[in-house]
């Protein structure tokens, strides 16, 4: 197999070229954003809302962003053409770039940009219907959680957990509220209502935003509300949204079943709506 091309300060270049010096202030404290976008059959799914992010994100971090939207875009286009992608997740990553060793900002160091390209699926329609379980762990992050940076280490310890634990994927919990899951935003609905934690210290995730489009489009009343932990657990239906998930169904929190133990209709009629603006259904 060819190596994927990848793309790096500027350059497409091999995979195994695309090297980054051991100094670079990822590598050493963490001081990077990125993003993820979803590409279906060969277009970005809201890029501009993903740039708009990156944006953010990096302002968050003082981070002087050496790329424009139109940047953004072409640098998805070529390397889902060079990879010969369609259905694709294409990660990118800004950081401070690389400078001997010190907490404080160097003067001089010129941002690293790299991103690469892999293939994509979606959830497998089955998954979605049968749903997955997830468990609830103390939400240990930072106060920053609306940035996304790649100081992650809580997310991966959090799914680390999960997988042990015979769960797809764990939920923050933090002051005894539901806060969101490891890579995605969470929902959940109660008679009819549906709920999701507020634009405060989450990551405000673009398939969220997309969800609650859906939801006013559909007539489905949502509130952003913070929920308990022990009303989540009691939940009719519960659901996770994001880039890689989508919309996908939660039929099991802590080892007990969500409603009727399977994902749950509001959750389908959310997913078929989301399938059909990614133009996948
Ligand atoms: N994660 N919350 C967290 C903590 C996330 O890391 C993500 C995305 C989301 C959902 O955001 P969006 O809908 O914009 O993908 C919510 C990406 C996919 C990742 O880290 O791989």
């Amino acid at each position: 197999m060819t190596e994927p091309t990848v793309y790096l300060n500027g350059q497409y270049v091999p995979y195994s070229r695309a090297l980054v010096p051991v100094e670079d202030r990822a590598f050493l404290f963490a001081d990077g954003v990125y993003e993820v976008v979803r590409c279906y059959d060969g277009r970005p799914f809201h890029l501009d809302r993903h740039f708009q992010r990156l944006r953010d994100s990096a302002r968050g971090l003082e981070l002087p962003l050496p790329l424009d939207e139109a940047g953004f875009d072409r640098i998805v286009a070529e390397l889902l053409l060079r990879n010969g992608l369609r259905e694709a997740t294409v990660y990118l990553q800004v950081t401070r770039g690389a400078a001997p060793r010190q907490h404080h900002f160097p003067d001089d160091s010129a941002p690293t940009v790299v991103a690469i390209a892999r293939p994509a699926e979606s959830p497998p329609e089955d998954q979605v219907r049968r749903g997955v379980a997830v468990i609830t762990v103390p939400d240990t992050r930072w106060g920053f959680c609306y940035l996304k940076t790649v100081g992650l280490l809580p997310n991966v310890l959090a799914r680390q957990q999960a997988r042990r634990e015979g769960a797809h994927d764990a939920v923050f919990v933090r002051d005894g509220l539901v806060t969101e899951a490891s890579a995605s935003n969470v929902f959940c609905v109660f008679d009819g209502v549906v709920y999701t934690h507020p634009l405060a210290n989450i990551l405000p995730g673009v398939t969220r935003a997309v969800v609650l489009e859906i939801l006013d489009e559909l007539g489905l009343p949502c509130r952003e509300e913070a929920v308990p932990l022990q009303r989540f657990r009691a939940a009719d239906e519960v659901f996770l949204t994001g880039t890689t998930v989508e919309v996908m169904g939660v039929a099991q929190v802590d080892g007990r079943p969500v409603g009727a133990g399977q994902t749950g209709p509001v959750t389908l009629r959310v997913w078929e709506a989301f399938r059909r603006r990614c133009g996948s259904s």
